[in-house]
């Protein structure tokens, strides 16, 4: 591993710490250093909140701030231009005469796109790009998704029983997966924006679809329920979290309501029979600037995805001791490849990934 490497590594690390706090805007970590020695960390912690390489800055000791000027400023993503929540960036590095700033990869939205590389170039800064610019990509392909493809990252997610059973019968809930994997479960929730389920997911197992057995925030809820059918009574209208329902019916959202001005209570978005149903639930994340969902079921939903090539990631957990003789069979993947696979306690979880993702 190089020295690059091993101080891009690091502040990926510090990056991760952003996960589910600071979309729509992506993971960031910074690190400064000093003759081989790390003078200052940061990371992007909260949307609207100061950038990794104000936090990084920031953290540098009184005694250490005339060695600004002598280091090197590593950054996983490069470093931004235009004035959003926050000044940007690039010509407070500037300001501060760091000679030498590392980036993982550049900035693929539409205000930076190169123009903070751009500052720190025509200001004399040594400027080197590219350092583990798959794992820095990787880590923000929610991001890199909702800005090149234009539209969410898509995550498919069921757990089966060892012969490829969902559900014990069409009209059952089964409990597949221990207590271990659940909260697991729960964490992935709180890195997504939203949350999505089918019909009959909705009304047979009366999901929750938040994070209590973790701590982070809950997505935003989204059911698909094209007849307006399923029961007030149900735990996902509870107004604990936002929820949008997919419907032919009932029109309340606009789409300046974006993501971040949801408040938790209930929302309805008007779909058509005449257009496929997996296109216009992406549609309407993209234009409400919701980064990235979960499809957490049921077979028919998520076998609705995968039709339409529309998905990034799957995860898939086998419960390896349990068997069921009849039942709803589990989705199919296509066009796919494992990427990761490990166990919790008796549950198997695979992670695959769609053969069409350039960032997993
Ligand atoms: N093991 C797991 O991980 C897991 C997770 C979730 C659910 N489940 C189980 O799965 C079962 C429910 O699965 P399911 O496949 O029956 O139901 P589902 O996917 O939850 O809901 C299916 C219904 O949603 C609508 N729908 C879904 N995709 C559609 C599309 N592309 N176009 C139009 N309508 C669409 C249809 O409504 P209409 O019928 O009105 O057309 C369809 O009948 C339950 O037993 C539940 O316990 C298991």
């Amino acid at each position: 591993m190089t020295t690059e490497e091993k101080y891009m590594y690091r502040c990926l690390e510090l990056a991760a710490r952003g996960a589910g706090y600071v979309m729509p805007n992506p993971m960031v970590g910074a690190v400064l250093v000093h003759n081989h020695t790390i003078i200052g960390e940061g990371w992007h912690k909260k949307f609207g909140e100061p950038h990794a390489e104000v936090n990084c800055l920031a953290s540098v000791k009184e005694v250490d701030k005339p060695k600004i000027p002598e280091s090197v400023l590593y950054v996983s993503l490069e470093p931004c231009a235009h004035y959003g929540k926050t000044p940007p960036c690039a010509p407070l590095i500037v300001k501060e005469k760091i000679p030498k700033v590392v980036i993982g990869h550049p900035d693929p939205f539409q205000k930076v796109n190169g123009a903070g590389l751009a500052i720190l170039k025509e200001a004399g800064t040594e400027v080197i790009c590219g350092v583990l610019e798959k794992e820095c990509r990787r880590l923000n392909r929610r991001f890199l998704t909702f800005h090149t493809r234009h539209r969410p990252y898509i995550i498919l997610k069921w757990a089966q029983t060892v012969n490829g059973k969902i559900a014990a019968h069409a009209d059952e809930r089964l409990i597949i997966s221990n207590e271990l994997t659940n909260r697991l479960v729960h964490k992935w929730r709180s890195e997504e924006a939203s949350i999505l389920v089918g019909t009959h997911t909705a009304q047979l197992d009366n999901p929750q679809l938040t994070t209590r057995l973790w701590k982070g925030p809950h997505p935003i809820r989204l059911a698909l329920d094209k007849e307006l059918e399923l029961s007030p009574a149900l735990q996902l209208f509870n107004q604990t979290a936002p929820t949008i329902v997919f419907n032919f019916h009932h029109h309340e959202l606009e789409t300046e309501n974006t993501a971040l001005k949801l408040p938790p209570r209930n929302f309805y978005y008007r779909i058509t029979a005449d257009v496929n149903i997996v296109h216009q639930i992406i549609h309407a994340l993209y234009h409400l600037h919701i980064q990235s969902v979960l499809v957490e079921g049921g077979a028919r939903t998520i076998q609705s995805f995968i039709e339409e090539g529309l998905w990034d990631e799957a995860r898939v957990i086998t419960n390896t001791r349990m068997k069921a003789e009849k039942g709803l069979a589990a989705p199919e993947l296509t066009n796919h490849e494992l990427k990761n696979e490990f166990c919790l306690r008796q549950d198997l979880i695979r992670i695959f990934k769609s053969k069409e993702n350039p960032f997993l």
